[in-house]
């Protein structure tokens, strides 16, 4: 029996600061994570996130153009054989064209309890609409959006003095807790 598993080839998709990348680079680092981080993809060639990816000694790959930008990404999962596509803060809708092609599972990271509040601005909506709690969701991508089978959740209390700032910030503590847990589960299953 082999000590320690055989790792997912696996790139991950962002747009901005890349917080969650970096728990999830933290983790797959672990001797027993599942993960092995190869690809860094984003629709931002200046996201913060991809500056730390590089300086991890990860390949990065940036482009804002729509056009070319789900054509060379699948280009570069076929050529470093990425198993598993982690879509962490990414804010662009990729294609059914794209999932089709790509064939292999895609997991998100939603600031939400879905199936509520699909979509953007989630924490304004609960604090709105005076919910007791928010919390984050781990999915499988399919064409529809945010609707795919939840893998994980976890939720957080909404105080009274809680404003979309703070919640934000407590979900995204449990988001760097669940997400690695989440793809763990995910493969475990697979
Ligand atoms: C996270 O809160 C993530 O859940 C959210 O964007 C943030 C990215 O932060 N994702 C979405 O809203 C996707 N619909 P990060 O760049 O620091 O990981």
């Amino acid at each position: 029996m082999e000590k320690y598993p055989c790792k997912k080839n696996t790139a991950v998709f962002i747009s901005g600061r890349g917080s969650n990348l970096k728990s999830l680079i933290k983790h797959s680092k672990k001797k027993n994570s599942l993960i092995k981080i190869i690809l860094v993809i984003s629709n931002n060639p200046d996201a913060e996130g991809l500056k730390y990816a590089f300086g991890s000694k990860i390949k990065i790959y940036g482009n804002k153009h729509k056009s070319n930008f789900e054509n060379k990404s699948l280009k570069l999962l076929k050529k470093y054989n990425i198993d598993l596509i982690c879509l962490a803060g990414f804010m662009k809708i990729l294609s059914g064209n794209f999932i089709k092609k790509f064939s292999k599972p895609i997991l998100n990271i939603h600031p939400s309890l879905l199936p509520k509040y699909k979509g953007l601005n989630t924490h304004e909506r609960a604090i709105k609409n005076k919910d007791r709690f928010a919390g984050a969701s781990i999915h499988k991508v399919t064409e529809k959006l945010d609707s795919g089978k939840v893998i994980l959740q976890k939720k957080v209390k909404i105080l009274k003095t809680d404003n979309v700032r703070s919640l934000e910030k407590k979900v995204l503590k449990i988001e760097h807790e669940i997400y690695p847990k989440a793809i763990d589960k995910f493969l475990t299953n697979l």
